[in-house]
């Protein structure tokens, strides 16, 4: 088995995998084996090669504003009342489905298990997989349809993913309308050398593909086709960070499908230049993002003649996705480039110490779900208030921002305002959580609370 193994890995000059072949026990060898077949060394080989190439300057320099649903609603197309009502037929037609990635590491949190499962209620201290899934039910609810959800899960988060969510019956969906599925891997490579680095004398150094590996996923493992046959035309995607996500908004629905979109998205006006948010950019007709580290200063400070910023839009990673357009990409295996990130990545030295660098040693390879928005028919964006649709949970408490105690208090403070707009008095300093399956939205929560309700004390507004 060495030998053949050899002989492969050599057109490739990746023979020191087998370095501590010798000293392997048979199951370790077998495992090692079966990873390295896994792995597709000249896609590696060429995407560490193309080192240098870098389109971004060249299409950064052309960009321009996308076109855009604005709150203010000035030039929009159809007014929020259409949209609402457009929505509202797809999602009472069963043609809507969740998907949200949950494969990250989440490094920045500093949290040991998938993030997904961090406590993150304000007062309940549910999970973000718990008030997500929530929003999910309480959709499905209010439309008389069942939402199906689908879950990115990566090898590191697949099992602990799965047996969390059925723990929990599914927080209350049908366990048939629960799809976990997982993303791929690729390897890691020494940024001088390329070489595929050893995480261990076993093992590769592998790390989740980003989560445009969910485009493979989905049609590898079937989800794409059994989403399709119950009747979904589109998914609605986000992040399991963000539990402000204002999942099942009919109104963006309902863009979407008013403008024959093949897919839209939710962006938030940025408040600075270089906000650590996506750009939704415009370029010879086709929406783009750049990524915050890939903006030029320049470009990121360009003002148009009001003193705005032309790179206005910020991407909160909520996409409306259609089935269809996602079908024909998954048959094109160069749909989705791969990003290079230069990262810190433990490996195992010649000498077999195990090595936890201090500087970024390694490349991993990535590609993003939005790096499908140029190919889509009619892709657009809509903004939100970001008050209430974004509080994305990235860093451990003490953070300068986006931490847990961030997120909890834009959560507490969207929640007041809901109270505030339905009449009620919340006291300075109380606070406030409204379940998913209570309320989803003003709307609701005015249905509920009588106008003139005091709430003098933390109170976690939930159905009993
Ligand atoms: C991401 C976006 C950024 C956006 C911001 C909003 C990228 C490259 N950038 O930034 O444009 O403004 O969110 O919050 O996406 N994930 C997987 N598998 C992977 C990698 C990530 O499922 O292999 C999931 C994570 O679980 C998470 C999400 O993707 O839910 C985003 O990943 P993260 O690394 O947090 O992205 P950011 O750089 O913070």
């Amino acid at each position: 088995m060495k030998q053949k193994l050899l002989d492969n890995l050599a057109q490739y000059g990746q023979e020191h995998l087998l370095r501590f072949w010798d000293r392997l026990d048979p199951r370790q060898q077998e495992s090692l084996a079966a990873e390295i077949a896994k792995i597709d060394f000249a896609l590696v080989h060429r995407l560490y090669e193309r080192q240098d190439e870098d389109h971004t300057r060249a299409l950064a320099d052309r960009a321009g504003p996308p076109p855009a649903v604005r709150m203010d609603a000035t030039d929009n197309r159809f007014s929020h009342k259409a949209a609402r009502e457009r929505g509202q037929e797809a999602l009472a037609a069963g043609e809507i489905a969740a998907v949200v990635v949950a494969g990250g590491q989440g490094t920045r949190l500093g949290f040991e298990q998938p993030k997904g499962m961090f406590p993150i209620g304000p007062l309940s201290r549910n999970s973000l997989l718990q008030i997500l899934t929530e929003k999910v039910v309480a959709t499905g609810k209010r439309h008389g349809v069942p939402v199906p959800m689908a879950v990115m899960t990566s090898p590191a988060t697949h099992e602990p993913t799965q047996r969390f969510l059925a723990e929990h019956n599914h927080f209350g969906l049908s366990e048939d309308n629960v799809l976990v599925f997982c993303q791929g891997t690729m390897p890691a490579v020494d940024a001088q050398t390329g070489k595929v680095l050893l995480a261990a004398k076993d093992r590769i150094a592998l790390s989740p593909d980003g989560h445009g590996g969910m485009l493979a996923a989905m049609a590898r493992g079937g989800v794409l086709d059994s989403l399709v046959q119950r009747g979904i035309r589109t998914l609605f995607y986000f992040q399991v960070d963000n539990p402000l996500v204002q999942f099942g908004s009919a109104e963006f629905i309902g863009h979407h499908r008013l403008t024959d979109s093949e897919l839209s998205t939710q962006v938030i006006a940025k408040q600075a230049p270089r906000e650590r948010v996506g750009n939704v950019v415009e370029v010879n007709g086709r929406l783009h993002v750049i990524e915050y580290s890939d903006l030029p200063d320049d470009v990121a400070e360009r003002r148009t003649a009001d003193g705005s910023l032309a790179i206005w839009a910020g991407s909160i990673a909520v996409h409306l996705m259609d089935t269809a357009f996602l079908q024909r990409m998954a048959g094109q295996a160069e749909a989705l480039p791969f990003h290079r990130a230069h990262k810190k990545v433990p490996y195992v030295a010649e000498d077999g110490r195990l090595v936890e660098p201090q500087e970024p040693n390694g490349l991993k390879f990535e590609r993003f779900i939005f790096d499908l928005i140029p190919a889509a028919r009619n892709a657009m964006v809509v903004e939100i208030d970001r008050r209430q649709g974004f509080a994305p949970l990235k860093n451990a408490p003490g953070a300068a921002e986006d931490t847990p105690e961030h997120v909890r208090a834009q959560m507490v403070a969207e929640h007041r305002r809901w109270l505030a707009a339905a009449g009620a008095t919340v006291g300075g300093g109380v606070q406030v959580e409204i379940s998913p399956l209570f309320a989803l939205d003003i709307e609701e929560t005015s249905q509920k609370i009588e106008p003139g309700t005091q709430v003098t004390q933390d109170t976690y507004f939930r159905i009993e």
